[in-house]
């Protein structure tokens, strides 16, 4: 088991990686409360495989548990099912006793996380990850938040949870698609952390095994460790933790102009990433010889995407649109090489432009297979 803290003071938690984790997620979850109820938001898969399992190990603590299951996908991170959810708490007398858990991946933690924070402006949570994607990303940092008919977590709080176990057996149970959307997340972390996780990334793809578990449980011990420093510098974006958002500025605008669900986020970051590492090769050509090896990484990847229409032009109106929201330029995170990422507002449209080319060129030509769910 490694046990890796998001320090914020007073607010410091730990974010436990391993297997075998339920009665060191009870034992967490009752250290949270000393009268109250735990209240489980469950992802509809998780509830299937865990919920029987998990309320034993409860009842073994003398934890009264209440449970309720959540809709599949992206589209349960949304203001109708935030409502049910409060209807919910409220109707079972929930209090500041009490202590809330989601059991998923993002999409539970991101919804459970700010409905944790809404609620009687407030109530302490925690994660039980079961996802790639969630494990290496989305349940750490207290970023929380819903979908609005106009962009994705357009509404949210920052809300740090109170622990995160990571239990690498739930990762066999995944589809290809979900541990290909959490590839895209880890190979953020590899950009950002640069040679050495770039080299446990091609061990992991050598292994011809996407569910390899000694690279895998590398992999997610090291991206945990670089957020979970980056986060304690920087708990609100303000400066630091805004290299996170690595290959986002063309994922977002990709899920928008694909249309929202038919790729998963993390999809859409592989492909991000590609046009982001092209991009730092337009800016400065010197930098072509130090991202071969991770375009590389990214064309493996973006050769098992299943394939998508994009048209090039509502990839840049979707550009265009962000910008004006913000009513600033731009924002990219680019690199220099694998582990020196910058920030700049800086970027000629017509680089721009061109990275989204290259990048749709390598989609269309690579991209389009979804493989067996055996390996890579
Ligand atoms: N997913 C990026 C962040 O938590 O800042």
């Amino acid at each position: 088991m490694t046990v890796i803290k998001v320090h914020l003071d007073k607010r410091s938690y730990p974010v436990v990686i391993g297997t075998n984790t339920l009665h060191r997620l009870g034992r967490l979850a009752k250290k949270q409360i000393s009268q109250g109820r735990v209240f489980i938001i469950y992802d509809a898969q998780v509830f299937a495989l865990y919920s029987e399992s998990l309320n034993a190990v409860f009842d073994e603590l003398g934890v009264d548990v209440i449970e309720t299951n959540l809709p599949e996908g992206e589209r349960a991170k949304s203001d109708r099912v935030a409502r049910r959810l409060y209807e919910w708490l409220i109707t079972n007398q929930v209090s500041r006793d009490d202590f809330i858990l989601a059991c998923g991946g993002g999409v539970t933690s991101d919804l459970t996380g700010y409905v944790a924070a809404t609620i009687l402006r407030g109530v302490s949570w925690g994660v039980a990850s079961t996802t790639l994607l969630g494990m290496v990303d989305a349940a750490i940092g207290g970023k929380t938040g819903i979908n609005h008919r106009k962009g994705k977590n357009l509404v949210g709080a920052f809300w740090q949870p109170s622990f995160v176990v990571c239990d690498m057996g739930f990762l066999p149970t995944l589809s290809h698609r979900q541990m290909l959307a959490g590839m895209g997340e880890t190979v953020k972390y590899a950009g950002l952390i640069g040679e050495t996780m770039i080299g446990v990334v091609k061990r992991h793809l050598a292994s011809e095994d996407m569910y390899n578990s000694m690279t895998l449980s590398r992999l997610v011990r090291m991206s945990v460790r670089y957020k979970a420093s980056i986060v304690s510098q920087d708990e609100r974006e303000e400066r630091r933790r805004m290299v996170l958002n690595l290959g986002h500025t063309f994922a977002h605008a990709l899920e928008h102009a694909v249309g929202y669900g038919k790729l998963l986020h993390g999809e859409t970051v592989i492909l991000g990433l590609y046009a982001a590492a092209e991009l730092s090769c337009l800016l400065k050509p010197a930098r072509v010889k130090n991202l071969v090896a991770y375009k590389t990484i990214l064309r493996r990847l973006i050769a098992m995407l299943p394939r998508r229409k994009v048209q090039k032009e509502r990839l840049l109106e979707a550009m265009a649109l962000d910008k004006k929201r913000t009513g600033q330029k731009l924002k990219f995170v680019l690199l220099d090489r694998p582990g020196k990422p910058f920030i700049t507002s800086d970027v000629p449209m017509e680089l721009i432009e061109k990275s989204a080319d290259k990048m749709l060129k390598v989609y269309s030509s690579e991209g389009g297979s979804v493989a067996s769910n055996s390996g890579y």
